[in-house]
């Protein structure tokens, strides 16, 4: 960080806040609001004279509330800039009869008590989201007495104690009567690997097994005589080294016992603590006692990442972390070009696979920022100024938002840059005015046309998107899967990329069935294009069964790359409602859909004849 701070071509905003973020790759523009710390950080030299005069004490934050601060403070030790500031919500304030006594001692006239939050914007090239990581609370687990048991305590806690720069220097003591304890129990997987989402989050946060062996370890280091206890679900010590070190841990005389304790009770006299546990190795219930406990707890994504999301246009995970673009080509690349992650904004991971990732975004974004062109998409969308109508319905549908309309009924423009080639805008223009280049209307219904063209009933049209649903049939091919050879598949790169004049098409053409098909959500390779391909879909349903056509004979599928075996299961239940679709069924389709076109283009037409006459009059 100190390096950070000094480099001449690297510029530190800390203490701000992003507010807004607008721009495409290689032409951001960020927003930032740097918020006022009460101090001018370029005079102030951490000297401390403000600190000892103030006379407000609060929990320190930063010590896991185990010592006090004052209300004008820093940070942390190693925080940079190495300057003071002071939280207002705390400060008694300006007014000299309730205080105003740091201004008086601070000599270098750094303190102000009317700075205001200063708005930045900052043009950028490429952004890396290291947002970080919050730290499961474990409030919520009451059997584990972490609210009411004083020794009960959090492997953050454990850190503060144990940290030379901690509230006790380093001299580890438990929080009851602060002695030394003898015998130190940590429970593993606290908020982590559970279906319940009262107990916490279904993943493994990755980094707590090698925390517990590192943290055990340094009690074994300092104090050989204590004994450890490990209470575990299973040990996942898999990085390079690790198992060595899990090894030692064994052999320094850490215990490991394969179970989660179901409670824990406190000895009110001793504060010890009682931990009722069904070792999973042996089968027998068991009790063992402890003078203090650390709960082992996860990590989760961090409170606010929603708001860097919608600024950035990110997607992610349900368990609420950043999405890559690809898991296994772009690991480090968010959907949005230009944008990439580092560290746990992304999964939980140790420091070193947070350094890898950082290096490698880092050479992610040098790649573009030492470029003086960038190779953009050849799949992008194309507006027809003379079809637009400016209705701006393909503005609210792009997860880039890289169609801007200036005003209402302007003609909007697509930032090639940023477009990503999904298609959904062209499929929500209702009248054609969008085009997608190498996926364009004529060309899709071209397909449509051929396929419906001998034995319509025979057939099943199925859209697939390119990335999941394709990729899973041809992955049911190589795995030499069987499913009915009468299907045919239409490639669009996204399921978004369905126009709904495609599926209606299809059926007037004697389609018996149709497919869409597209990527499992939050797998949608272009952020959330496939939200619409489902409201597209529930619109159409509606409209069939409107017009007296069974609703079924259109579905709805998602399908990984990874699932051949699924797609091979679901063209075979595809094919069964194929044949349940009779004949008369079939023409009464294209019967009733050839009359709705005849309908629509007799309005349309009425339309432009209102139209002209009213340009007739206004002329005349
Ligand atoms: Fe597959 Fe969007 S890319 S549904």
């Amino acid at each position: 960080m100190m390096d950070a701070g000094r480099h001449p071509r690297i510029e530190l905003l800390a203490y701000s806040e992003v507010e807004n973020v607008t721009g495409y790759i290689g032409n951001f523009s960020v927003t930032v609001r740097k918020k006022a710390r009460y101090i001018d950080e370029n005079e102030c030299t951490a000297c401390g004279d403000c600190v000892e005069v103030c006379p407000v004490i609060v929990p320190d934050e930063n010590q896991m509330g185990f010592s006090s601060r004052r209300a004008v403070y820093i940070q942390l030790p190693q925080a940079v800039p190495s300057a003071y500031l002071i939280n207002m919500d705390e400060c008694l304030g300006n007014n000299p009869i309730a205080c105003g006594k740091c201004k008086e001692k601070c000599d270098k006239e750094c303190i102000d008590y009317d700075m205001k939050d200063e708005i930045l914007n900052v043009e950028v090239g490429t952004i890396v989201v290291a947002t970080g990581m919050d730290v499961y609370d474990p409030t919520a687990l009451d059997d584990y007495g972490y609210t009411r048991f004083p020794n009960v305590i959090t492997s953050m806690e454990f850190e503060r104690l144990i940290c030379a720069g901690g509230p006790t220097e380093g001299h580890f003591v438990r929080p009851s009567d602060e002695t030394t304890p003898k015998k130190i129990a940590f429970i593993q997987c606290v908020g982590s690997r559970t279906l319940n989402p009262e107990r916490g989050n279904p993943y493994c946060s990755n980094i707590c097994c090698m925390n517990t062996i590192k943290d055990g370890l340094l009690l074994k280091d300092h104090y050989p005589e204590v004994d450890v206890e490990v209470f575990y679900i299973d040990i996942r010590a898999f990085g390079k080294g690790f198992e060595d070190l899990f090894y030692k841990s064994k052999e320094q005389g850490i215990k490991y016992i394969r179970g989660l304790p179901g409670e824990i009770q406190e000895d009110p006299q001793t504060k010890n603590l009682i931990l009722t546990v069904e070792n999973t190795t042996t089968g027998e219930l068991e009790t063992h006692q402890a003078d203090l406990v650390v709960l082992s707890v996860g990590v989760q994504p961090k409170r606010d990442a929603e708001i860097i999301k919608q600024l950035l246009t990110l997607s992610s995970t349900q368990d609420g972390f950043f999405l890559e673009s690809h898991p296994k080509l772009k690991p480090v690349d968010a959907p949005t070009r230009g944008v990439f992650f580092a560290g746990c904004a992304e999964y939980p991971k140790d420091i070193k696979d947070s350094v890898t990732q950082a290096s490698a975004s880092a050479a992610r974004a040098n790649n573009i920022l030492s470029s003086d062109k960038i190779k953009i998409e050849a799949i992008t969308s194309v507006v027809d100024s003379d079809l637009c109508t400016g209705c701006g319905a393909c503005v609210g549908v792009c997860p880039y938002n890289a169609i801007i309309q200036e005003k209402k009924k302007d003609v909007p423009f697509i930032i090639e840059a940023a477009c990503a080639g999904c298609g959904t805008c062209g499929a929500a223009c209702r009248f054609g005015a969008i085009e997608m280049r190498h996926f364009t209307d004529a060309q899709i219904e071209a397909q449509i046309d051929s396929i419906l063209e001998e034995n319509p009933q025979e057939k099943t049209v199925v859209f697939a998107c390119n990335w999941c649903s394709y990729a899973g049939g041809d992955f049911a091919g190589l795995s030499r899967l069987q499913y009915p050879t009468n299907q045919r598949l239409i490639r669009t790169m996204c399921s978004g990329r369905v126009d709904e004049k495609f599926v209606i098409r299809a059926f007037e053409k004697g389609a018996p069935i149709v497919l869409v098909s597209g990527c499992h959500f939050a797998d949608c390779h272009y952020i959330d294009a496939n939200r619409q391909t489902v409201r597209r879909v529930e619109r159409l349903w509606d409209k069939l069964e409107r017009l007296g056509i069974r609703p079924e004979r259109l579905q709805l599928e998602w399908i990984s790359a990874a699932e051949g075996q699924k797609f091979a299961l679901v063209m075979n239940e595809i094919e069964k409602l194929r044949q349940q679709v009779t004949k008369e069924e079939i023409e009464h389709t294209v019967k009733v859909l050839k009359e709705e076109r005849e309908k629509k283009k007799a309005r349309e037409k009425k339309r432009a004849q209102k139209q002209d006459e009213a340009q007739a009059a206004a002329a005349g």
